[in-house]
């Protein structure tokens, strides 16, 4: 990988890097396709990174599919797929993590503790091997964009991110690899959780500045719907992922959901700009 980062720097082609997990979906798709938009080369990265996943959560049943992602990416026309394998990017011995410190204490890091170190390191780890030019993230994982943001600036890597919108069913689910999880009866539930978000941003375009007020009038959506546990609905700053009282002008925040809908996670979010 190193040898043909080095060989395009010389030929002064742009990288662009999509880190992904793989099980491709639209969601993915948009972020090759921006890449392809503003970069020569684009190499997609496919690899489930384990230090990311708490010993209770999904590592080994995460759905994967690598046949199907090829022929995927092949179909839109992608010449390069880094898939490294776990043996090679935490060699025996690996002792050195990259972790983010404020942003990624709550939400997110409150539920998934260990989670947001193993996303800075990998994607560290992704960078140095593919010397990307551009990287390419979704909304999706505001948090995890967020981080990464934060990772780059402090870090003074060279590089330019991308964060791309929120690709979504037609009927409003945000897209994940982790959807085919649920069943029918929870992927109707799963709908509630872009209806709340739109609520907030209905009211918040009626003129309601006040935190507390839209919260509570969000959570009633969820009032007596035992399918769903709800972890946290907050709204936050944007950049700084902390949380506010009162939104105020000119500034962009997010409203952040998370919730169990049986045994599967779900997160989705709502951009909001004043
Ligand atoms: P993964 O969940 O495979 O997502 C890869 C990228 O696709 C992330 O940047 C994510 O935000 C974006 N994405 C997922 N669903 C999306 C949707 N519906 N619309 C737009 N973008 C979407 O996120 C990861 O993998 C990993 O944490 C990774 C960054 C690869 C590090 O291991």
């Amino acid at each position: 990988m190193h040898q043909l980062s080095r060989q395009f720097k010389r030929e002064g082609k742009l990288i662009g890097l999509v880190p992904t997990m793989g099980y491709l979906h639209e969601g993915h798709i948009s972020l090759i396709k921006k890449s392809k938009e503003l970069t020569d080369i684009t190499i997609v990265s496919i690899f489930v990174n384990p230090t990311q996943f708490s010993p209770n959560e999904d590592l080994l049943t995460y759905p994967r599919d690598l046949d199907r992602d090829k022929k995927v990416l092949t179909d839109i026309g992608i010449d390069f797929v880094f898939l490294p394998s776990t043996e090679e990017i935490y060699s025996q011995g690996f002792q050195t993590y990259v972790s983010v410190d404020n942003i990624t204490k709550k939400y997110e890091g409150e539920f998934r503790p260990t989670h947001f170190k193993g996303v800075t390191t990998i994607v560290l780890i992704l960078f140095n091997c593919i010397k990307p030019d551009y990287a390419f993230f979704g909304q999706k994982d505001a948090q995890q964009s967020a981080a990464i943001k934060q990772m780059v600036n402090d870090l003074k890597y060279d590089i330019q991110l991308v964060i791309c919108p929120i690709i979504r069913e037609k009927d409003g689910l945000a897209m994940s690899s982790r959807n085919i999880y649920l069943s029918i009866e929870e992927r109707k539930k799963a709908l509630l959780l872009f209806k709340s978000l739109l609520k907030a941003k209905e009211l918040i375009e009626q003129g309601e500045r006040e935190v507390k007020k839209i919260l509570k009038s969000i959570s009633s959506i969820f009032l007596g719907e035992k399918t769903i546990h709800i972890n946290y609905i907050s709204i936050v700053n944007a950049e700084t992922f902390s949380e506010i009282e009162w939104l105020e002008g000119k500034n962009n925040y997010y409203v952040l959901i998370a919730a169990k809908i049986g045994k599967t996670r779900l997160i989705d979010n709502i951009l909001i700009n004043l």
